[in-house]
């Protein structure tokens, strides 16, 4: 993709990268991503913001000779993970003037991650300024969006905020803008569940920090451009302080029906209570929807199989994940069959440490289900629905 103008002298010179499909080795990517960097023509200097991904190397250098740039003279770096880093040290060989700028911690990673030398790394204060003459850059520390050392970069004449990861998408598209904004939604969702989640109360913090900035325009480093601030800050808003919903989310295995029988028993049994649920079999599910399911539950049911003595092992990898993520969640509980024994209820629960869930009367039975499983598993459905009142009840 050729570069593009977002305001005078501010270009888009990142890429779009179509085919990604997992990131980190880990996290799916179904519309693929982009890597955005920035180009900015000052009047007497010229910065860079941020890199691209290295498999992408040659699109950015691309872009740059497209603009016929001969000198760069800061290269920014807002985060030092390498799918804006990575392509620093190709960068800094063709403009060998060019000074990187970082935040201190950055600075360090930087030189142990990818071997630049300190001596091509100026770092920043929190607040400090920069001047390209007739544009001016302001550096916003932002410590934990998602990496210790994470800067956002503010234009202040264009009034352009580059957050970086920070309010981004995982989303491949010819639009520079946001242009269909339910698909933008679902894919910052996405991103900010599995990156930005598990510092949802650093997230709060960052947004209070940037309340009173002018900002026009939001150029993360991944995804559409918001052109529309508004729109992803709302986005935001919600995900982070807004009060858990009515909602369970049930991600599940079975191996040969029992589990499965008793999830759609109990899925039934909290529909007719009013309550919303989202059910995933773990066997199939793009792990990506449960952790977008977690940013607004208030209840997750796991349901498993016993293996050997324990859960099944994508059940431990989902409630791995489920801990990790640091969702809003206030009430667990556990479902599921056994053959001969097994301690599945003990591991799930250690394994949930890090919420700060309140564990519900778990419904587990040996074999297939009868008619006294199906019993327990209404009760189960009548205590989360009362815990669910209880809960909004209390925080009227
Ligand atoms: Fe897009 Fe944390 O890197």
């Amino acid at each position: 993709m050729k570069p593009r103008e977002l305001k005078p002298n501010v270009y888009w010179v990142g890429a779009v990268d179509w085919d990604r499909r997992l990131f980190d080795e880990l996290i799916p990517l179904p519309d693929g991503t982009s890597y955005n960097a920035y180009l900015i023509k000052g009047s007497e200097k010229t910065a860079l913001i941020d890199t691209v991904d290295p498999t992408m190397a040659e699109e950015l250098i691309s872009n740059l000779n497209r603009l016929d740039v001969k000198h760069i003279d800061f290269i920014v770096a807002n985060h030092a993970e390498q799918d804006h880093s990575g392509t620093l040290p190709q960068i800094l060989k063709l403009y060998p003037n060019a000074t990187v700028v970082a935040t201190p911690k950055c600075k360090t990673l930087l030189t142990e991650l990818l071997l630049i030398p300190e001596s091509k790394i100026m770092a920043v204060k929190d607040g400090e300024t920069l001047s390209l003459g007739e544009k001016t850059l302001e550096f916003i520390h932002a410590p934990w969006v998602h990496w210790p050392e994470t800067m956002l970069t503010y234009l202040r004449e264009d009034r352009i905020l580059f957050p970086c990861d920070l309010f981004g998408s995982h989303l491949a598209s010819s639009d520079l803008y946001v242009t269909d904004e339910a698909t933008v939604h679902e894919a910052a969702k996405r991103y900010y569940a599995e990156i930005m989640m598990p510092f949802r109360t650093i997230v709060q913090k960052n947004l209070e920090k940037i309340k009173d900035l002018q900002i026009d325009v939001i150029a993360p480093s991944h995804g559409p451009i918001y052109d529309k601030p508004e729109f992803i800050l709302e986005a935001y808003r919600d995900w982070v302080y807004a009060s858990p919903k009515n909602i369970v989310v049930l991600p599940y295995i079975s191996m040969h029906g029992s589990t499965r029988k008793m999830v759609k028993h109990l899925v039934s049994a909290l529909v007719e209570r009013g309550i919303t649920v989202k059910q995933f079999d773990l066997a199939k599910t793009d792990i990506g929807k449960l952790a977008m399911a977690l940013v607004d539950a208030i209840t997750v049911v796991i349901g498993t199989p016993t293996v050997l003595i324990g859960p099944h092992p994508k059940v431990v990898y989902a409630v791995y994940l489920t801990n990790a993520l640091r969702p809003k969640l206030k009430f667990a509980s556990i479902i599921g069959s056994y053959g001969w024994g097994g301690r599945m209820v003990e591991q799930i629960t250690e394994m949930l440490s890090n919420l700060k869930v309140q564990l519900l009367e778990p419904v587990v039975i040996k074999g297939f289900p009868k008619k006294e499983d199906f019993k327990a598993l209404d009760r189960l459905a009548d205590e989360i629905l009362n815990r669910h009142k209880s809960y909004e009840f209390n925080r009227r």
